[in-house]
């Protein structure tokens, strides 16, 4: 099989939504049943300015070495998913981040300037299964690929030593710490929020 990445519309989301679902219910080996929870908060980020996302797909390697048109991308196996917008002060989010940001003692100086212009990288899902072939690499740069934000950031479950994918793409694509062991109102897991200048 061979890998590819296609951009995403909002249309697109919409009808591939349940695939998207399950690779990150996967991924992240939530419990079946977290895909109804999230769909509707998913496809209301489409809607947010900025919006984009992109997909990595499966097909059978072309005997010719031709590559696949759009539409036969947009119809094959998924299996990761990427998607981001650019921050607004109304989105819950953002707000959580600036109560992390006062707690830790930063000024209203460095929160403007964290915050005034970002892209969230929001969702970053390889299917477990295609994952460690640098999927999840292609499609963070992909999705970062000329934003107009100047910096962009994300935030990830803390895992003691770092010793993840996750930790570890983030960590080679130059991303430091913004806010360490933070609780988001709501979920008892701590997270780092991570950020780094774009261009990537
Ligand atoms: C985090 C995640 C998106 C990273 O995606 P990934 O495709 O698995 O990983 P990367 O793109 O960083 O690739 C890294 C691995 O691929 C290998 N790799 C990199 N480029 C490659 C290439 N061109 N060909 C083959 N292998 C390659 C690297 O050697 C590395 O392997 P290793 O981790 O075994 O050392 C993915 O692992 C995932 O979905 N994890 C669970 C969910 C999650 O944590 N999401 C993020 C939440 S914030």
């Amino acid at each position: 099989m061979a890998a590819y990445l296609v951009d995403l519309s909002p249309g697109d989301m919409q009808r591939r939504l349940r695939e998207a679902l399950s690779i990150y219910v996967d991924a992240m080996r939530y419990p079946r049943g977290t895909e109804d929870q999230r769909a509707a908060m998913w496809l209301e980020h489409t809607r947010r300015r900025g919006w984009k996302a992109v997909a990595a797909v499966e097909l059978p390697e072309p005997p010719d070495g031709s590559v696949p048109s759009r539409e036969e991308l947009l119809r094959a196996p998924m299996v990761g998913i990427a998607y981001g917008y650019c921050g607004a002060p109304d989105q819950w989010w953002q707000q959580q981040v600036v109560a992390g940001l006062h707690r830790v003692g930063a000024d209203e100086a460095r929160i403007a300037e964290l915050m005034s212009s970002y892209f969230e990288l929001t969702e970053l899902h390889i299917h477990p299964r295609a994952q460690g072939r640098g999927l999840g690499e292609a499609l963070a740069r992909r999705l970062l690929a000329d934003r107009p934000e100047s910096h962009v950031l994300l935030s990830t479950p803390e895992i003691n030593g770092e010793s993840n994918r996750a930790w570890r793409l983030y960590r080679r694509l130059g991303f430091t710490d913004v806010i360490r062991d933070y609780h988001f109102a709501g979920d008892p897991r701590a997270f780092a929020i991570l950020g780094r200048a774009l261009p990537l």
